[in-house]
């Protein structure tokens, strides 16, 4: 089906009090694990590409890989920006066909944050297209961060209440203790900080850095307000050690597709996993979507000229 925009999913997860998956693709394999394994759970998803990502496989080629998969798909997929760290990009992406879009002003001062994700809404609300906007900063694992800068990074609810009603963004990604980039989950959320937001802060919330939460919090963070929850980093590792198991195995092999295919079977089973976790799982049935089935891609990989 064509890909869909993120408010209807969005609003349908925070009342349903599940969270869909947003995941990071960065090729081919990784954009069909994941669009399969929502195929065969009946679970929407939301695929997204960082600005990396783009700079990586190219801004049409992600965006074209993205539609391809959700028109052979039959749950509602959404293509999204991950973290657009300014107006321009955002724009491109809106009209490369992206159904979803991200304002990331985390870093910049408050009321330059509200200044450009007040632009970025006004525009992507024209063509009917919603935006993620970020207030607190997520922080990045990777430049060796304290527990105190994590704390003192962390969303403040007042501000939180006052950006959204300032921004009219549609979900609001918040820091309540996640890191991006960890490569163990050995971090709690702050619940208590997050029930404050979720009082003041009506749309739905956006979990960042979730490779690095213990899968309890995670959990008990959708019951107030958490309704996407993006995935990056532990994708990578399951795609990257699947390869680096295929090719110790058989290293004489020349063909990448039979490494490959072990790559993207791997994304397929995290995400599956992450899937029933979140409570995505099985909710595009109540939708009007029937019969699971299974995806078969790739029965059998031939010689060289195939
Ligand atoms: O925007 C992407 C994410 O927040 C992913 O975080 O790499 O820690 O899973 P992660
Ligand atoms: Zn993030």
């Amino acid at each position: 089906m064509p890909l869909v925009t993120s408010k209807e999913m969005l609003q349908a997860a925070l009342e349903g009090h599940f969270a869909v998956g947003a995941f990071n693709a960065n090729n081919m394999e990784q954009v069909q694990g994941i669009v399969d394994a929502a195929v065969e759970e009946r679970s929407p998803v939301i695929l997204q590409v960082s600005q990396g990502a783009i700079r990586y496989a190219g801004l049409e080629f992600a965006a074209a890989m993205v539609k391809t998969a959700a028109a052979e798909a039959d749950v509602p997929v959404v293509l999204h920006l991950d973290h657009g760290t300014d107006f321009d990009q955002n724009v491109r992406c809106l009209r490369a066909g992206f159904t979803s879009l991200m304002f990331d002003g985390s870093k910049r001062p408050f009321e330059e944050n509200v200044a450009i994700t007040s632009q970025v809404v006004h525009i992507a609300h024209v063509c009917g297209i919603p935006v993620e906007a970020e207030l607190g900063c997520v922080l990045q694992s990777t430049d060796g961060v304290t527990y105190e800068e994590v704390c003192d990074a962390m969303t403040k609810p007042g501000e939180a209440k006052e950006f959204v009603e300032r921004t009219g963004c549609d979900s609001l990604a918040v820091a309540i203790g996640s890191v991006h980039a960890m490569r163990e989950a050995e971090a709690e959320l702050n619940i208590e900080l997050l029930k404050e937001i979720h009082q003041m802060v009506k749309i739905p919330l956006v979990l960042h850095g979730s490779s690095g939460v213990k899968e309890e919090s995670e959990v008990e963070a959708i019951q107030y307000g958490i309704a996407k929850i993006n995935v990056a980093t532990m994708l990578n590792q399951a795609f990257t050690r699947a390869l680096k198991e295929a090719i110790a195995a058989d290293p004489e092999n020349v063909d990448p597709r039979k490494f490959l295919i072990k790559s993207r079977d791997a994304v397929k089973e995290v995400v599956r996993h992450k899937m029933r976790l979140f409570g995505s799982s099985g909710q595009v049935t109540a939708s009007g979507y029937k019969s699971p089935k299974t995806v078969h891609r790739t029965a059998k990989i031939g010689g060289a000229e195939e």
